[in-house]
């Protein structure tokens, strides 16, 4: 088994919890924290909503609020119509919630880095502004890290390049100078983008299987998919939601499931395409100096989603099964 020392990078966000879940159950992840980061809701709110999935999920995971806006743009306008406008999908909640770790995200990633060389991943599935804070402050830790695996982006191999713009999926359109910054430092980064998230699809009956099999994080993925299925249906995409951020935390786990490409990635920074990801593959041999000289990504391009969908319902079912009965 080997084990996995997550720090998790997030702006919760539905598909953010649903990913949160997963992590806080899998026997080989350890979560070491959750950052947050402004994006399906301000910073106020996605800070607010890890403090109540670490009380709930992951208790004891210190919770370190992060970036409020991009590094050379102003905070993006809310999205209450996709994550609900307390970002998690207007669910009842109840209790409280812990109290934030006082550091700030990007400091926190550097000291956990430094104290664990070469063993702490780095999971963001949100805007990466707190990883290229992280950079800047401190670009020794690109070697320190175990790897970055990342939600974002696409690479048209469905032909999909954005879902928020055209050219642009939200991760990278929040902040696209970050992401640039983050694909070329000299890490091992790893990319989960829409080629692969739309094609692992949680339908409604796997979400209804799950709330009734798999205990209370199986009620609480369907409570909170219920707004976001509702945003998915509005965009035609029915009889379900996209794994978009889970995809990345199975990815950690279980790279075996993803066809990977090799290359350099671009971001646009500017311009109608900003957020747009452009990979020069390893097969490529004509020059491109703007990607020859910046390390390779793995995107991946491929996925066996049945695979990915059984590791989410055995592993929240598994806990399930070792809950004491109600
Ligand atoms: O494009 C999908 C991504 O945007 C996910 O991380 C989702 O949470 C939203 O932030
Ligand atoms: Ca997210």
């Amino acid at each position: 088994m080997t084990l996995h020392k997550i720090i998790y990078d997030t702006d919760p966000g539905i598909d953010d919890a649903i990913a949160l879940v997963f992590q806080a159950l899998h026997p080989d992840i350890e979560l070491v924290g959750i950052t947050s980061v402004f994006g399906n809701a301000d910073i106020d709110t996605t800070t607010a909503n890890a403090l109540y999935l670490a009380q709930r999920f992951a208790p004891g995971v210190p919770v370190v609020r992060g970036a409020a806006a991009p590094l050379r743009r102003p905070a993006p306008l809310p999205i209450p119509h996709i994550h609900g406008k307390d970002g998690l999908g207007e669910i009842e909640r109840d209790g409280g919630s812990g109290k934030e770790d006082g550091r700030e995200a990007h400091r926190f990633m550097v000291e956990t880095v430094r104290a664990h060389p070469g063993e702490i991943t780095l999971l963001a599935v949100g805007p990466l502004t707190n990883l290229a804070l992280a950079l800047l402050l401190d670009p020794g830790i690109a070697t320190l890290v175990r790897e970055v695996v990342v939600m974002g982006g696409a690479f048209g191999i469905h032909g999909a390049l954005g879902n928020v713009t055209p050219a642009a999926e939200a991760n990278m359109h929040g902040d696209p100078d970050a992401a640039d910054i983050v694909f070329g430092a000299p890490w091992k980064v790893s990319i989960a983008g829409l080629d692969v998230t739309h094609e692992t699809v949680m339908t409604t009956a796997f979400l209804a299987a799950l709330r009734d099999n798999a205990g209370d994080a199986g009620r609480f993925v369907w409570d909170v998919s219920r707004f976001y299925e509702r945003f998915h249906a509005e965009e035609g995409v029915t009889g379900g939601i996209y794994a978009h951020d889970y995809s990345a935390a199975a990815f950690v786990v279980a790279r075996e499931c993803y066809v990977t490409r090799r290359g350099p990635v671009r971001v646009l920074t500017e311009g109608i395409a900003a957020g747009l990801t452009v990979q020069k593959p390893a097969s490529m041999h004509a020059p491109a100096p703007e990607w020859d000289t910046r390390p390779a990504c793995d995107a991946c391009i491929g996925v066996d989603a049945d695979a990915v969908l059984e590791l989410f319902a055995a592993t929240l079912s598994n806990q399930a099964r070792a809950e004491p009965l109600a």
